[in-house]
């Protein structure tokens, strides 16, 4: 029977620390070990099943359960009828958005916007804790460099700098600057760490990520996360170097909680712990415990290899009470910085129409933003409603309401979903006549019986929108492609529309980077639209008609054909770097030529050296000149600051907004460095015909990396300095770092 007293947490004494130690104090061994137990409860009577095993103080934390009725009653069970009333946590994968929802990651990685990242986020939070939900398993900065892996969908892009910045953006969204505002819930970084490198792009796979890759570029985002207090950090399913690491000391002791200094949560991935037996790391889930205990995993999310083994564990001195202690000491950490022993049923006020109309408006304007201009030959668009008669609305992706949504998306309102047609029939009114034909059922549809309809749309119109890309169950969490070429018939519906010869614009809604080559000539202007989210349809009919003026980059690179993964602009420079000179495709080998690597370079006789479209590619309605590149000077000392500003200009026909990027390249160093990384970037809008100055610094850090004995740090010497609009383009000019030089 529950202790009154022991319950009466209005009495937390100033001290969150003693508070929590006293709490401690107070606790069996085996209420210590249900702090470290997360459960599914996904069930609809979850309240009744797992009501006695909250009662004993069994379970910290549930997941998947988002029936506010549900958790009020667990939550009722923990704080009055558990001994020492500890509230529970309530998980959910919050991913980009909830009731309403936002684009991709991937898609909002594009905006480089991280104001408006944080603004999702926070709606999504909004929304979330109606629901009872207070932590969330976002955001995922796995840097990953394969497009074939379906949680690319999810993931941030291929830099570390962007996806540390976009990253911080979404803690910083979902957990404000009180996580114990109702209206916030408690972030997690995830998955700890190299997950995005799963071998092949296929999900849950091995790793082999060197130890300078690890500390240069898998590390950076999380550590980005952590800089801006993420609350907890899940483990990733993968292994590194051998040991998983779910049970991984090196990472989860060494680096996360010795170097940095963390001292949040660490959650395993969903039964992760018990899986290190099936890595074949350990022979029995008590084994399994015990690693991970020891490696510093604090919550088991779902195993209850925790709940069932520690004890024994502890008994025999294999973990030590002390760990225990501090694990429940973080886990009991965050359920106070969440408010939970002040108010443990966090209620958020119910959703008015205005401010669910605030929601669309943001994920619209999200949507906007994140929708990459791929093409526009000869300027097809914007399409002007008053020189169109008609349009053919054509595609599996036109008016699809769940597809658009993309993964991750359990919680979903769909009817809020705006898809490109309705919103297309609204914007072009009684003037402009729509011609719709899905011409597939999915976009895995082989069945071309309708194309013939689709072609005469086609042919009676003035132009034509094809709706392209992948469903939203092609992409995400073990939904992995070997192809990743528009599936089923897609290819064959671009070629038989373009034979009705009209201006063709492709609409592309995918979880991931595709292989477009194929199709890229026979479409005159390609947005790619990622899975767009609720308002998929409004934002792409204000970029289509021209209301809305693309500005999005892409956040990873596209290759032309899978056989180039992985492909990324940060690459490393190798002994035999490509140029365009070295470059020899297949077709140029002489008939019976001799067997030569003299003058050979890095790249495929069957794809040249250069992807599809990279990093940082996107155009606009207008054009953005880039000239005088200054650099307040062309050496510096560890101290001080390099200046560099340039001139852009829109010396185009519309106000649009430029994302402007600025690359270095070390030259030489202790380890070999890649030929470019991305280390500033900046939005800035410019009114048609005008110019603006854009101004960055860079400092000692922004050169920094780890070195070959693995300190941090800038290492003197030469670099080159960009600054464009993309990854493979810009001014140049070069700069040194000097040791000897004081200002
Ligand atoms: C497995 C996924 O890898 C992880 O990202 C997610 O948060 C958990 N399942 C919980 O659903």
């Amino acid at each position: 029977m529950a202790d009154a007293l022991d319950r009466d947490h209005e009495a937390m004494p100033a001290s969150t620390q003693t508070f929590i130690e006293t709490l401690i104090s107070r606790m069996t061994l085996r209420e210590k070990i249900g702090q470290l137990n997360q459960i599914n409860a996904s069930e609809p009577d979850a309240a009744t099943l797992y009501a006695d095993e909250v009662r004993c103080g069994g379970i910290t934390a549930i997941i998947n359960q988002v029936d506010r009725t549900v958790i009020d009653a667990l939550q009722k069970v923990a704080v009055e009828e558990s001994r020492l009333g500890i509230p529970l946590l309530v998980g959910r994968d919050v991913i980009h958005g909830f009731e309403t929802i936002a684009p991709l990651p991937i898609g909002q990685a594009s905006s480089w916007n991280p104001d408006l990242v944080e603004a999702c986020a926070e709606r999504a939070a909004l929304d979330a804790g109606r629901s009872g939900v207070n932590w969330t398993f976002a955001p995922m900065v796995d840097i990953c460099r394969d497009p074939r892996w379906g949680r690319v969908a999810e993931c941030l892009g291929e830099d570390p700098y962007l996806a540390g910045q976009l990253g911080a953006a979404m803690v910083r969204g979902f957990q404000g600057q009180d996580v114990s505002d109702p209206g916030r819930i408690a972030a997690c970084a995830k998955h700890f760490v190299g997950y995005g490198a799963s071998e092949g792009g296929r999900d849950y796979n091995t790793t082999n990520i060197p130890e300078n890759e690890l500390r240069n570029i898998f590390l950076p985002p999380f550590k980005a996360c952590l800089d801006a207090g993420v609350a907890s950090i899940m483990t990733s399913f993968g292994d590194f170097d051998g040991v998983p690491a779910t049970g991984n000391e090196y990472l989860l002791d060494q680096i996360l909680r010795q170097e940095w200094g963390f001292d949040g949560v660490v959650v395993s991935d969903w039964d992760a712990i018990h899986q290190l037996c099936v890595h074949g790391i350990t022979e029995t889930d008590c084994d399994a415990a015990e690693m991970s205990a020891r490696a510093g995993v604090d919550v088991d999310m779902v195993s209850r290899s925790y709940s069932d083994h520690l004890e024994t564990l502890i008994e025999s001195g294999k973990v030590s009470l002390e760990q225990v202690d501090g694990m429940v000491a973080r886990i009991l950490g965050l359920k106070v910085a969440l408010g939970l022993f002040n108010d443990p049923y966090r209620r958020v006020g119910e959703e008015t129409t205005s401010s669910r109309n605030r929601g669309l408006d943001l994920v619209k304007q999200a949507a906007i933003e994140s929708v990459v201009l791929l093409k526009n030959d000869e300027r097809q668009l914007p399409l002007t409603t008053s020189k169109l008669n008609s349009l053919a609305v054509i595609g599996p992706m036109a008016d699809a309401p769940m597809d658009q949504l993309g993964t991750w998306v359990f919680d979903a309102d769909v009817s809020r979903s705006i898809t490109p047609l309705r919103a297309l029939r609204d914007r072009a009114g009684d003037n402009v006549k729509i011609r719709h034909v899905e011409a597939l059922d999915t976009t895995r549809s082989r069945d071309t019986r309708a194309f013939g309809d689709a072609v005469a749309a086609a042919a009676a119109s003035d132009a034509v929108l094809l709706f392209l890309g992948e469903e939203a169950i092609l992409s995400g969490e073990a939904h992995c492609r070997a192809d990743i070429s528009l599936p089923g018939a897609q290819e064959d519906l671009v070629r038989a529309v373009r034979a009705a010869g009209k201006p063709l614009i492709g609409i592309i809604m995918a979880g991931r980077p595709l292989t477009l080559e194929p199709v890229l000539d026979d479409l005159d202007a390609v947005l790619y639209a990622w899975h767009p989210g609720s308002m998929a349809g409004p934002a792409l009919a204000d970029l289509i008609f021209g209301d809305a003026v693309p500005s999005a980059k892409l956040p990873v690179t596209f290759p032309k054909m899978v056989g180039q993964i992985p492909i990324y602009y940060n690459q490393k420079n190798t002994g035999r770097p490509a140029t365009d000179e070295s470059v020899c495709l297949i077709d140029d080998i002489a008939v019976g030529a001799e067997q030569t690597s003299f003058g050979m370079t890095a790249f495929h006789l069957d794809a040249g050296h250069k992807p599809l479209f990279p990093f940082g590619f996107g155009l606009s309605y207008t054009n953005f000149e880039y000239s005088d590149l200054n650099l307040s000077r062309d050496v510096i000392g560890r101290q001080d600051c390099l200046d560099i500003s340039v001139s852009l200009t829109n010396s185009g026909q519309v106000d649009a907004t430029e994302i402007v990027q600025l690359y270095i390249r070390d030259r030489v160093g202790s380890v070999t460095r890649p030929v470019r990384e991305l280390k500033k970037f900046t939005r800035i809008k410019i009114a048609a015909g005008q110019s603006r100055t854009v101004k960055f610094q860079l400092t000692e850090n922004d050169l920094a990396f780890t070195r070959r004995d693995r300190s941090f740090g800038a290492e003197p010497g030469r670099f080159d300095l960009w600054v464009g609009g993309d990854s493979a383009s810009g001014l140049e000019a070069q700069f040194a770092l000097r040791e000897d030089v004081t200002t």
